[in-house]
């Protein structure tokens, strides 16, 4: 999908310098966590808040193609019916009828001009969503259909991904959310004529944001992922780039061979065929840039369970580029990703989870050198906490920076 997408190059050029001194890009101090924030039911009730005030990532429109085209989900708690309208827009309804509180629509996924509660046979538009028919109407007491169509929420798209913000009435501000320097990064990936080609759903018994910590997490391949032709093989450890974009950010890792070249003192063109990028967009999803497709990871947290989440895996791929040898590269690729998060990211992360439940008043610490991840942390904790260090929320523990980047 990237192939022919040239590289930031201040980022390469960052990448290359770092990689000569064995460096990485450092936070300004050590994260100190407590494991509270993974174990505690207050806050995930939270944190789950504040994920219902940002716009989500739901969907692909390709999962909504034409007008009336349709897909359900719970997603936080909230049963969403997500329908294409006739002007190519996609709105988001409460998949709830206005009677008593029947699913208007039980499959999963389909096409259909009306959609009837299967309760008592309340009937409502795709388009708009308002009342079209209530059974026995005369004697059922007055009903203004005008005030009793679906229940909107805020959704709106934006390279092909389909965004809801769960509170109604809530403005939807896409591209101040998504903000210029992610948009910018997003755009030559063409994500709005991405088919997804494969999709996995795995839940997990692990609190949201290890999940989130592992994505985005440039010191552990060579340790977790240590198997011939493997992650840890494939990649450079404890040298990444991270770029902050706002709440999101973005973080560029070298592969193998971009070492090899240095090491070789061979020419680097700036294209990514030798960086591998993370994308993080708050709150909950990672982009992962492959050099033929683009993995989209949305992290769903359990909202009864502080101790569970649910990862939803997506391939997204150009159609023009696929090919059966294209297909079976991605497969390989899927094959690579399930081997190290099912054998070895996942677990690790459930141990964490468990040790985190064994440890109450225990703290986790983030290094200057896991930038990425204290990015997530600080900026949950500017929405969650409103910045307040201290007892319950977070500390730092500041450093001599200058020290170690020579220790580097
Ligand atoms: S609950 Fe839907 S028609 Fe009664
Ligand atoms: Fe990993």
């Amino acid at each position: 999908m990237a192939t022919d997408v040239a590289l930031d190059t201040e980022a390469l050029d960052r990448l290359v310098d770092l990689i000569r001194v064995g460096g990485t890009d450092l936070a300004e101090a050590t994260l100190i966590i407590p494991t509270e924030h993974f174990t505690s039911p207050e806050r995930l009730t939270r944190e789950i808040a504040l994920l219902r005030s940002r716009p989500l990532v739901v969907g692909h429109l390709s999962d909504v193609p034409e007008p009336s085209s349709f897909f359900t989900r719970t997603v936080l708690g909230i049963p969403l019916l997500v329908v294409r309208q006739k002007d190519g827009s996609v709105a988001a309804f409460r998949n709830m009828c206005r009677h008593r509180g029947g699913r208007v629509e039980q499959a999963e996924s389909g096409r259909k001009g009306l959609f009837m509660c299967q309760y008592h046979g309340w009937s409502y538009a795709a388009e708009g969503g308002a009342l079209k028919a209530v059974p026995y109407e005369e004697t059922a007491g007055g009903i203004d259909r005008g005030c009793n169509g679906l229940i909107r929420f805020p959704c709106a798209v934006r390279h092909g991904l389909v965004f809801v913000t769960l509170t109604e009435d809530a403005p939807i501000d896409l591209p101040g959310f998504i903000g210029a320097g992610i948009d910018t990064q997003i755009a030559p990936w063409n994500l709005d004529s991405a088919t997804v080609l494969m999709e996995h759903w795995i839940p997990l018994e692990v609190n949201w944001k290890l999940v989130m910590d592992g994505s985005i997490d440039s010191l552990h391949a060579q340790f977790l992922h240590p198997k011939p032709g493997g992650v840890g093989s494939r990649t450079v450890n404890h040298s990444a780039v991270f770029r902050e974009f706002g709440a999101h950010g973005k973080m560029f890792m070298a592969r193998a061979k971009l070492k090899r070249m240095l090491d070789a003192g061979e020419e680097i063109d700036a294209t990514s065929r030798y960086v591998g990028t993370v994308m993080s967009l708050y709150p909950n999803n990672v982009l992962v840039e492959a050099p033929d497709h683009i993995e989209l990871w949305s992290v769903w947290p359990d909202i009864a369970d502080p101790g569970r989440c649910t990862v939803r895996i997506r391939f997204m791929v150009r159609p023009e580029i696929m090919s059966p040898e294209m297909a079976e590269r991605i497969t390989k690729s899927w094959d690579i990703l399930r081997q190290a998060g099912m054998e070895e990211d996942f677990p690790m992360e459930a141990w964490i989870q468990e040790n985190a439940a064994a440890w109450p008043g225990g703290t986790f610490r983030y290094g200057s050198n896991e930038k990425s991840a204290q990015h997530l942390h600080r900026q949950l904790h500017r929405d969650i906490d409103g910045g307040i260090v201290g007892e319950g929320t977070i500390s730092f523990v500041a450093q001599d920076l200058h020290q170690s980047i020579k220790q580097a």
